[in-house]
């Protein structure tokens, strides 16, 4: 493992120091608020603004009588930059709760929210398709699900044969992303040049997206994000909201400012969307799977064929000789959902790691005992071997730490005082994703270096991991290293998802580190060498540029990612692809075992959960103190999703009730008391040359499940929906 060293930004932040978007110092803005639906489905039938128009300080009002057109442009997923292809303004009709049916703006911010809040709008509403099962509701298997669809041997027949089954159904709620940092725009023309401030988890994306759906020509765009206040997927892709606030500033012929109000982000930005899933398990009576359906529903909007299908990735977990999966779609009302923390495992994982309990309940037999006799080095699909896999050391470790042996397998059988105790764990997974990379770096021989690369730190500690790879090349003390991220005017780097940031942005730095190394004949100088050395060679600094793509992957995969775009052969499409290659490519993936304990209160149903113990094996550690805050916040995240976090989606209406944090439920310290983080050393010299593998979405993932199983465990009562709330305990 690297060294523990501290993060990098972390004097920055505790003082205040970063500059968010919305932060930047920017002469004379204007400030633009939007007017959002208040209807999910319809038309707009009148629309008065003249009362806004009329308020002083307002410098224009923007609706789909008088905004600027903008390209059409593709969906990220299908070769495109969007995270939803509808366009507001563009005609009168309403596609979702919170569409943007006007842009005000004016001299203040306050100025443009009471005018917005004048406009006067009435809809020709129609009924709106909520979800799963609602009127209108269109069920769809779009290609790509065809596509990813995995199968071995035969289910019907090995499901027929299986003397021991579990046939059960699942369900997972709509969520949405609340980061602390709001999702904000500003833009500024000089000239022909526009320089803009969002947040992104990534510049090159975003900023080639808004070129081509405002005509301009890339390289006049700049995005500059140096740090993200959380992201958690919800600012991965370009939204509709750029491009009107670019097109009013230059319009109107002032920097213009827009922050989304936190209610609107729920109907602007991503969200995950719900799932129902179906898992059938088969095994024989020693516990050995025989068969293995996993079949899934996902909402999506009208727009945007959208989904996550982590029904390709849950079928890889354990040796199964037939197995078989399906994604549905269900097309409703509403916007388009988008990545969120981990998208495919989160609600998968839970339907098989619960199922994975169900079975052991019904062979009577130890969880933990039902994954070993079940663990595979192979892919079951492909039959091609993981690079590495050390998900029965993570359970072993775990297990031991978390004192899994004193547990009374009887559900209801533990108890103290008022209080049912139970037990669970869970497998947690994450497939190695790489994307192409390049950086740059420059030493000069006071000994002191420059990496930049047009990567993410959402709070994930990518600048630190960053600092210490081009380090250790450099031979360098990490402090001697500056880093340069988040601006679409570095070398480009990969997205700030599927976990990918240090594989892919580490292996490029580190290539280019071992560029200016070959300089100095591959050795590096001591660093009180280092003035001589440069003397020696007559220069004053060496700057190297480098090019990296993952294995399987060429010169195009960089071509690709100049533009932005994610389909250059990785990336969160590439997700199922990479992590779970068929046709005998390696299988790359991070394990880990999760514990929990949970209380829930006799009479009340209240449910705590005083402990978690989670090990994790992911190749490479380049820092373990910045590892196991990832592992802490990934296990916290997990329990949140288990109890707390939730959209509530009007059935009748298609709008989202709870859309604010003061309602949406997260996580806080007083829900956690106890969290273990075991790191289970790795080596993989496969995967990539640092051997790392990504743990970003790696320990959120299982943790619901882990704690179902001991919701379980504890009460006797088996929860299939979440999150799990006491209502449904009594
Ligand atoms: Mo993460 S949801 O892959 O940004």
């Amino acid at each position: 493992m690297g060294q523990a060293i501290p993060r990098y930004e972390a004097t920055a932040k505790v003082t205040g120091q970063p500059l968010y978007a919305a932060d930047e110092p920017i002469a004379r803005p204007l400030y633009a608020f939007f007017k959002t639906s208040g209807v999910a489905r319809g038309t707009i039938a009148s629309l008065d603004v003249r009362k806004a128009e009329a308020m002083p300080g307002v410098m224009k009002v923007y609706t789909h009588r008088n905004a600027p057109p903008r390209k059409a442009v593709k969906h990220i997923m299908t070769g495109g930059y969007m995270s939803d292809t509808n366009i507001p303004l563009a005609d009168n009709r309403v596609r979702h709760d919170g569409d943007i049916v006007a842009m005000v703006v004016a001299d203040s911010y306050e100025i443009a929210r009471d005018a917005a809040n004048r406009i006067e709008v009435r809809y020709a509403a129609q009924a709106p398709a909520a979800t799963f099962g609602s009127p209108g509701a269109v069920k769809k298997v779009p290609e790509q699900a065809q596509k990813n669809a995995k199968k071995a041997g035969d289910f019907a027949a090995g499901w027929s044969r299986a003397p021991v089954k579990v046939d059960a159904r699942y369900s997972t709620p709509t969520q949405h992303h609340n980061p602390i940092e709001l999702y904000a725009t500003t833009a500024v023309w000089n000239g022909d040049q526009l320089t803009f401030y969002e947040p992104s988890q990534f510049v090159y994306s975003t900023a080639n997206g808004l070129a081509e759906q405002i005509g301009v020509d890339p390289a006049k765009v700049h995005l500059v994000n140096p740090y993200v206040g959380g992201g958690f997927g919800g600012k991965g892709i370009l939204t509709q909201r750029t491009a009107l606030v670019a097109l009013a500033a230059r319009d109107l012929g002032r920097p213009v400012k827009l922050v989304l109000h936190r209610k609107q982000a729920y109907g602007l930005t991503t969200y995950r969307a719900e799932t129902r899933q179906r898992v059938r398990l088969g095994a024989d009576r020693n516990g050995k799977l025989v068969a293995f359906a996993h079949d899934g529903e996902e909402v999506t909007s009208r727009a945007d064929d959208y989904m996550v299908g982590g029904v390709e990735n849950t079928v890889e977990m354990y040796a199964c000789p037939n197995i078989a999966t399906s994604v549905t779609l269900v097309k409703a009302d509403r916007n388009t959902p988008g990545f969120m923390r981990s998208p495919p495992e989160t609600p998968y994982m839970f339907g098989l790691e619960s199922a994975m309990d169900e079975l052991a309940v019904a062979l009577n037999m130890d969880p933990v005992e039902l994954r070993r006799i079940n663990d595979t080095q192979k892919s079951p699909i492909s039959g091609a071997p993981y690079t590495s896999r050390s998900l029965m050391q993570c359970y072993d470790q775990a297990a031991a730490a978390f004192g899994w042996s004193r547990r009374n397998p009887r559900p209801l059988s533990m108890s103290q005082g008022d209080w049912l105790i139970g037990w669970g764990c869970a497998t947690a997974t994450y497939p190695t994703n790489m994307m192409a990379s390049t950086a740059r770096i420059r030493l000069t021989a006071d000994g002191k270096a420059v990496v930049e690369v047009a990567a993410h730190d959402m709070g994930q500690g990518a600048y630190t991991a960053m600092q210490q790879i081009a380090a250790k090349r450099l031979g360098l003390d990490p402090r001697q290293v500056t880093v340069r991220m988040g601006d679409s005017a570095l070398p480009p780097g990969p997205v700030a998802g599927g976990s990918m940031t240090t594989a892919s942005a580490g292996s490029a730095v580190h290539t280019a580190a071992g560029k200016i190394a070959a300089r100095f004949g591959g050795a590096m100088p001591a660093p009180n060498d280092l003035d001589d050395a440069f003397r020696r060679l007559g220069v004053t600094q060496i700057e190297e540029y480098a090019e990296w793509w993952p294995p399987g992957q060429g010169p195009q995969a960089v071509r690709a990612l100049y533009k932005g775009s994610m389909g250059g052969g990785g990336g969160e499409e590439g997700e199922q692809q990479e992590g779970n290659a068929g046709g005998g490519k390696p299988m790359m993936a991070a394990f880990g075992a999760e514990f929990v304990e949970v209380r829930i209160h006799r009479l009340t149903r209240e449910i705590r959960v005083p402990r978690m113990t989670g090990a994790f094996a992911a190749g490479h550690i380049v820092n373990p103190r910045t590892a196991r805050s990832q592992y802490l916040g990934g296990m916290i995240w997990g329990m949140a999703s288990a109890l707390l976090e939730a959209t509530e989606v009007d059935a009748k209406r298609a709008r989202y009730v709870n859309d604010n944090i003061a309602e949406y439920l997260v996580a806080v310290n007083a829900d956690v008391p106890q969290v273990d983080v075991i790191l289970v050393p790795e080596v993989d010299t496969k995967v990539n040359p640092l051997g790392v593998k990504g743990i970003g979405e790696l320990a959120n993932v299982g943790t619901a499940a882990a704690i179902a199983n001991a919701v379980y465990h504890a009460t006797g009562k088996r929860i299939r929906d979440l999150p799990i709330t006491m209502d449904k305990l009594l």
